[in-house]
């Protein structure tokens, strides 16, 4: 990487992330931080703290969402902002958003350590419940700024474990009121999460969009019977109804698209008793692909098959979608400004569209946006194996202050 007149410190960035992997260890080298959990809030007073050292003002939002802000010479004009989430997942990594947000928070301090001044203001952040683990569906924050989920909608959302999202705000201290932000551009620097970068011997590669994403509740009801004395042809089994259509439907989904991505993440077999045949099986179906004509045929096919294939066991079947993101293609400009930050740099990269979802997508529905990837090893997360290289996280946020400086246009 070349250097510049305003130089990230990615011995700084790294010793940053293994700090923020300190809340939340998990005994594998990853993290566990669910939204607005206990681990979340001390994420947050690290974050909050690192940002004031580094010169920024602090926000908090109704939905939770933290901002630092650095003021720039035009602090009326619509300011440019970066960053990611610092939740994770149960058996979490230590780089999936919160190489996003820490990347944001190098940006401010190499910028507050020269003493460099932009002329739109600058602001990293930290969104709220991105995962979707602990409050279901993801993108809380970054979709409430968007205007895409009121307060209202956000209020009623309950966890997994009964609490509602509000009252945990509440309790952690971090429900603010709306920010007055207009935003001229987003940026986002996230490990890739997948495999292409490292095969192609890259460090960052140039994100040019985001592949759609919808998520389906199913619910099959069968009937609660004896497991010793109920001959198998006369159950109405929910659990093996519940394999057949996973099994069918991710043979169907594949004759249609060999890139579609088709997930049963989550399944509970009730009443759970081992010498009990289940008479409810809840489960959930995570489906992806770039193109929205395929994602159509494959919904089709998740309400058909499900019908069919719980028929054939004797269920009753529910099909309920709850949750559904489009394909996003980030603007050209934007998209361009990262090429141009990777040029300056003498990176050799290459354009990429995600297969993770991430804040972004929100952001793109209000404000120009696009992504920088930088290479994870294996292409592995979502998981305690999760790794990326220190030079190739150091190259990404180079990449990520050259955008953002060049964005904020430097006075
Ligand atoms: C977020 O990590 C997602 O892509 O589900
Ligand atoms: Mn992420
Ligand atoms: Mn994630």
């Amino acid at each position: 990487m070349k250097r510049n007149m305003h130089t990230i410190d990615g011995r700084r960035l790294w010793q940053s992330i293994e700090e923020m992997a300190r809340i939340g260890a998990l005994p594998h080298g990853g993290s566990r931080r669910l939204a607005l959990s206990e681990e979340d809030r001390e994420a947050r007073e690290l974050f909050a703290s690192w940002c004031r050292d580094a010169g920024c003002e602090m926000h908090v939002d109704q939905f939770g969402n933290q901002f630092g802000v650095r003021r720039g010479s035009a602090h009326d004009e619509p300011l440019v902002m970066f960053g990611s989430h610092l939740d994770t997942q149960p058996n979490g990594g230590r780089f999936d958003g919160i190489y996003g947000v820490l990347a944001g928070l190098e940006v401010m301090r190499t910028l507050h350590a020269a003493g460099l001044q932009t002329k739109r203001s600058l602001a990293v952040v930290n969104w709220t419940n991105e995962e979707g683990v602990r409050f279901s569906p993801g993108l809380t924050g970054s979709k409430g700024f968007a205007g895409l989920l009121s307060p209202q909608d956000v209020a009623a959302l309950r966890s997994s474990d009964g609490a509602a999202f509000r009252d945990e705000l509440q309790r952690l201290g971090y429900l603010g009121s709306p920010t007055p932000f207009k935003v001229a551009n987003y940026f986002e620097a996230h490990i890739e999460q997948g495999p292409v970068l490292e095969a192609a011997q890259l460090a960052v590669g140039v994100v040019t969009g985001v592949q759609g994403v919808r998520w389906f509740e199913v619910q099959v009801t069968g009937a609660d019977r004896h497991a010793g004395t109920t001959p198998m042809s006369m159950r109405a089994d929910s659990f093996m109804a519940s394999c057949r259509i996973a099994m069918s439907l991710r043979a169907a989904a594949l004759a249609i698209s060999a890139d579609i991505r088709l997930t049963v993440g989550r399944v509970a077999v009730q009443p759970g008793s081992i010498n009990t045949v289940p008479g409810q099986t809840h489960f959930t179906i995570d489906l992806r692909h770039p193109d929205s004509a395929v994602l159509d045929r494959v919904e089709g096919l998740i309400f058909e098959l499900s019908a069919s294939e719980a028929k054939a066991e004797g269920c009753e079947i529910a099909v309920k979608k709850v949750f559904d993101l489009p394909p996003v293609a980030f603007e050209e400009g934007t998209v361009n400004r990262v090429a141009e930050a990777v040029r300056k740099n003498d990176l050799p990269t290459m354009c990429i569209v995600s297969g993770a979802m991430h804040d972004a997508c929100a952001l793109a529905t209000v404000a120009p946006a696009a992504m920088i990837f930088t290479a994870c090893r294996l292409g592995i997360s979502h998981s305690e194996d999760e790794f990326a290289e220190p030079d190739d996280l150091a190259a990404g946020c180079q990449v990520l202050l050259d955008a953002v400086v060049a964005a904020a246009n430097l006075a």
